[in-house]
């Protein structure tokens, strides 16, 4: 596959694989990317998983077509990309390894091998020129370890960007790319988006018309999409308005609560709500969705004076990748005495930009008349802006608006009964502000 004329796709696709990284699911299988940039000398972009070495010294060795690759440069030293180092290096023995001194260290550590007799160590803004194209190494310390460089070719104007935007499955299956994406980077970049900002602004001053990850698809069009998703992400603001219930439930009375007031807030119109079974659902997948959106609802059982396990589990993930600037409500069950919701606030104490809801739902046991009623009150109090928009419910008398007004083109309407009609203002005056009057100038030619 080509990248461009003289880059070329030698990567492999695992479809054997059970968990990525030993804990996440990949039902459609994970690729681990690897390019050759051919030119006077040749370069092999990082290497794949161990199991995938034989495949990947195929892929090259028909690329280079009986040429001999100069320099392995490696970006990252996860095993998913340094594992067929050492196969390469006997491969390829006369071949130079390209990399940060902190990887060759981990080189070491990993294989007991350093290459300190064939070997480039490289740092932040240094070049390497392989004839027509030159290669500048930009660090990228905690993207996601701390010897990752990316790589940026100036000819063909193409950014290495190792683990950055990258997902989760393999290239042959057709998929949403940021659904995956989303999930691959909260679940395993989520803790450093301060270095993530660090790098975006470094990426910023390139200019980047392809970009090659070590996971998932080449990006080439609309790159501005994934750099504005990976920006939002970074900076922990949520990406959508909607609200998430995570849950957990014993014997069934939280989630008959849980479910019931997921449909108060869609008849509330919240624009999105999700509902999540910790002890069922895929643990990333709900961590996913507790970042990608504004607004969290927390529902468990008080468990040997703690809460339960698995929701214990979820805020443990939030809390380790700075869970930040979204609203949160919670829902507590107790047959004798309930105190999950103290447990789970004091769980988030560090969490920076956190809005709680001043409704919280206390269940002894089951759901009655009084915590049906709390029920009522949290569903109305996360859906305030969604009502205050509806049409039916939006106060179109608020007085005080228009003594708020800025600058601005204003319109008066009316409605004769079958349409809107409406004509531009021209000047608005505040004439006495008590009471509050205005005036307001129409020319009758608008
Ligand atoms: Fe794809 Fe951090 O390794």
């Amino acid at each position: 596959m080509f990248i461009t004329k003289d880059i070329k796709y030698v990567g492999v696709n695992d479809k054997n694989i059970d968990l990525f990284e030993g804990q996440y699911d990949v039902p459609n299988g994970m690729a681990y990317n690897s390019y050759v940039i051919m030119d006077k000398k040749i370069a092999v972009m990082d290497t794949v998983d161990v199991n995938f070495s034989h495949q990947w010294l195929d892929n090259i060795e028909k690329v280079l077509e009986g040429k001999n690759p100069d320099y392995l440069v490696v970006q990252h030293m996860e095993p998913d990309h340094s594992g067929s180092i050492m196969a390469f290096m006997k491969a390829y023995p006369k071949s130079q390894v390209v990399s940060s001194s902190k990887a060759f260290v981990m080189m070491k550590n990993f294989f007991g091998n350093d290459f300190s007799d064939n070997r480039v160590v490289i740092g932040e803004g240094d070049t390497l020129s392989l004839g027509e194209h030159t290669l500048t190494f930009v660090t990228a310390p905690m993207v996601h370890w701390p010897e990752v460089v990316v790589t940026y070719d100036s000819k063909d104007k193409v950014l290495f960007s190792a683990d950055g935007f990258g997902k989760f499955g393999a290239l042959d299956v057709e998929e949403d790319w940021a659904c995956e994406a989303r999930r691959y980077y909260i679940g395993i970049v989520g803790k450093y988006g301060a270095q993530v900002q660090k790098l975006l602004q470094k990426a910023a001053g390139l200019d980047i018309q392809v970009i090659c990850p070590l996971h998932g698809p080449v990006l080439s069009e609309n790159l501005g999409y994934y750099i504005n998703l990976y920006n939002v992400w970074s900076s922990y603001q949520p990406e959508e308005d909607g609200i998430v219930i995570a849950y957990t439930s014993v014997y069934g009375n939280t989630k008959k609560a849980v479910l019931k007031l997921a449909e108060k807030l869609k008849n509330n119109g919240c624009p999105k709500v999700v509902v999540n079974d910790l002890a069922r659902c895929d643990m990333a997948e709900a961590v996913e969705d507790a970042f990608r959106y504004s607004k969290l609802v927390l529902a468990t059982t008080t468990y040997n004076a703690e809460i339960f396990p698995f929701m214990r589990e979820f805020i443990n993930h939030l809390t380790e990748r700075n869970y930040s600037n979204r609203t949160v409500a919670f829902i507590e069950n107790g047959s004798w005495a309930p105190q999950a919701t103290k447990v789970m606030k004091h769980m988030l104490e560090n969490c920076k930009g956190l809005n709680y809801c001043e409704n919280t739902v206390k269940i002894l046991s089951a759901l009655n008349e009084e915590s049906g009623k709390e029920l009522d009150a949290l569903a109305l109090e996360l859906c305030e802006n969604y009502l205050a928009l509806d049409n039916k419910n939006a106060n179109k008398n608020d007085m005080t608006a228009l003594f708020n007004i800025g600058y601005g083109l204003y319109v008066v309407t009316c409605n004769d009964g079958n349409k809107d009609n409406g004509l531009i203002v021209n000047t608005v005056t505040q004439v006495t502000n008590t009471p509050n009057r205005l005036a307001v100038t129409i020319n009758k030619e608008n």
